[in-house]
């Protein structure tokens, strides 16, 4: 693995990444064990995966198509809205997860950024319970 590869080049750019956010969504509408984290998003669930696809894109070292389209993320002030616990914040890391190894993320790469996305739902978590 060269130094140089970013996690968006090794997860095999913008196709695998979308269909990872879109995987990722889609269980969390199917599946009950995620219904906390469904809960969460009132509405319809396709800006939400257009906008998670745009920031990873640019988070993970590719195109950083949610600034030039919409700012600073700002993530977790634009998470106060919303009530994540450590529930919502822990089915948030598991459906994402899941999503990566049914996407067949390889092993390194899915536990590495799956570290990240564990730091990084721990900073959205907004309640103590
Ligand atoms: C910790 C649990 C989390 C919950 C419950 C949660 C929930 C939500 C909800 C309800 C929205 C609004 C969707 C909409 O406007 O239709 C949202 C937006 C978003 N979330 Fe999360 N989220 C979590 C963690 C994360 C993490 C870990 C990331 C990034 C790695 C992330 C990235 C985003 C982005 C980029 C948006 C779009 C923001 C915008 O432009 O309005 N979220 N999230």
């Amino acid at each position: 693995m060269s130094e140089q590869q970013t996690a968006y080049a090794l997860l095999g750019g913008e196709q695998p990444l979308q269909r990872i956010v879109a995987r990722f969504y889609a269980q969390m509408s199917a599946e009950p064990r995620f219904a906390a984290l469904r809960h969460t998003h009132a509405g319809p669930l396709d800006r939400a995966e257009q906008r998670l696809f745009m920031f990873l894109s640019g988070r993970l070292g590719g195109p950083d198509l949610y600034i030039e389209a919409f700012g600073h993320p700002r993530l977790r002030m634009r998470h106060l809205p919303f009530a994540i616990g450590p529930t919502e914040r822990d089915q948030w890391v598991q459906c994402m997860d899941e999503a990566m190894r049914a996407e067949g993320v390889e092993e390194a790469l899915r536990a590495a950024l799956t570290e990240f996305f564990t730091a990084v739902a721990a900073q959205m978590q907004n309640r103590e319970a």
